[in-house]
């Protein structure tokens, strides 16, 4: 990472970079499935609103962080108030929890790519194909592996550059194919009851659940409360205009989500016959959906395979950028080299990585908090470390350094238009509504309340 420093080049370079990292498997593979289960056009409407106060404050606030002090999490809340170290090493546990199984999931959409690659696309059509696959034991963890290595095998090498020059030109074919898949999937007969389910939002469907889950949801996919975006900001330029950036990969982020929502939602309409139950299938929905809309396209297998193909870049550009977040934690604080750090991270992301894999087959009777080891390492991640630092963050700027200090900083290059609505959202607004999001999440998972 230290040869990024101050490599951005103007404010495009530092869209993409951050974008290149936001957008991932959160927005095509997570988005679509908690949006099913969480209510539909309700959870859409209560993610668009966290997004642009919540997410929006957040965004400013970390990136004028890093770029403030010039620092990474750990050292950045260092400089700020010695009181608040301790934050930096809890943002750092996030990347640390949330790579490795992030590469479970990499492995899935590779051992996809591969099915279609091969021809074999029309078995993973059936119902059982996924949870055949996921719940045995050597397959799902060879794929898991293979995506790991690739990962290190790029991070190793250094070439994360030229990843990152092939992902500019992906990306907008990403966007292109997922408008288009999704324009498609609208004409499904039955299609057209799931789009109204997706765009409408029905106040029934409203609960804490909603909340909960669409917080932890935009926390993850823009990826903040966990550092990055500090580490990101102090690579930015002094003169580049952050509000504008921060909307920009606002808008980039929440429309592929989007997208990959409407891909989605509404086949799943199409193909459950209006059973509500296909909503809630969780991590496994893209998996189970997608092929039966691709089966039913002309030339569905070669537009299946390039769709694989595009995300397996998508969720590379982010895992690449979580290895190399992790691998500069361990660096900085242990003075490590490059290259012993990388095997150990590879081997601690391996390890971690397998129960995450066996949760699903073999190993699905343990449960912590009642929940497999995926999923658990999901919501401790989202729904509980986040929310803290997003909390603590939002206290040490609204009381102890000042919303003023943020300010001056994003106005030292550009209007801050926004900065009443910063200031009330990271003074009053967050700290009370994380307060309650945390205590909500938390109680729930325990079992000691009922949301
Ligand atoms: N935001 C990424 C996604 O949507 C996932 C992610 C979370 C991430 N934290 C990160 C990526 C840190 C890079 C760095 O898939």
């Amino acid at each position: 990472m230290e040869k990024l420093r101050s490599s951005f080049t103007g404010k495009l370079g530092f869209v993409l970079a951050a974008a290149g990292s936001a957008v991932g498997l959160g927005n095509i593979w997570r988005f679509p499935y908690l949006a099913a289960q969480y209510g539909g056009g309700m959870f859409l409407l209560v993610y668009i609103i966290l997004a642009v106060t919540f997410g929006f404050a957040l965004m400013i606030a970390e990136i004028a962080i890093g770029r403030k002090t010039g620092l990474s999490a750990i050292g950045a809340y260092k400089k700020l108030d010695k009181r608040f170290s301790f934050l930096g090493y809890i943002a750092a546990l996030v990347p640390i929890i949330i790579l490795p199984y992030y590469s479970v999931i990499g492995g899935w959409v590779t051992k996809y790519l591969f099915v279609y690659l091969t021809g074999n696309s029309s078995a993973a059509v059936s119902d059982n194909y996924f949870t055949g696959f996921i719940g045995s034991v050597s397959e799902p963890i060879i794929w898991f592996l293979a995506f790991v290595g690739l990962t290190f095998l790029i991070v190793l090498f250094g070439v994360e550059k030229g990843i990152e020059k092939v992902s500019k030109i992906i990306m907008p074919v990403l966007v292109v194919l997922s408008v288009a898949i999704a324009i498609y999937g609208l004409t499904i007969p039955g299609a057209f009851e799931g789009f109204l389910y997706y765009i409408t939002p029905n106040i029934e469907h409203f609960s804490a659940k909603t909340v909960v889950a669409a917080m932890g949801q935009l926390f993850y996919s823009m990826s903040l409360a966990m550092g990055i975006m500090i580490t990101y900001g102090s690579y930015m330029k002094k003169d580049v205009n952050v509000e504008s950036s921060v909307h920009q990969i606002e808008i980039f982020d929440t429309g592929i989500a989007f997208f990959a929502g409407l891909m989605i939602i509404p086949a799943v309409f199409a193909f459950s016959g209006g059973d509500q139950a296909a909503l809630n299938a969780g991590p496994g929905l893209m998996f189970v959906t997608l092929p039966k809309v691709f089966a039913s396209m002309p030339a569905g297998n070669i537009i299946g395979g390039l769709f694989f193909l595009l995300v397996l870049f998508a969720a590379l550009t982010s895992s690449i950028s979580l290895a190399e977040t992790v691998i500069s934690i361990f660096r900085d604080k242990l003075g490590w080299n490059r290259i012993f750090t990388c095997i150990v991270v590879l081997i601690g992301c391996i390890v971690l990585g397998l129960p995450s894999s066996l949760g699903n087959g073999i190993w699905s009777n343990i449960k912590i908090i009642g929940m497999d080891f995926l999923t658990f390492f999901d919501f401790i991640s989202n729904n509980v470390i986040m929310p803290i630092v997003a909390l603590l963050t939002s206290i040490l700027v609204g009381y102890i350094i000042k919303p003023k200090v943020i300010i001056e900083e994003i106005e030292s290059s550009s209007k801050f238009k926004g900065k009443k609505l910063f200031s009330v959202v990271i003074k009053y607004i967050a700290p009370v509504c994380l307060f309650i999001i945390l205590i909500t999440s938390v109680l729930s998972a325990f079992g000691l309340m009922k949301i």
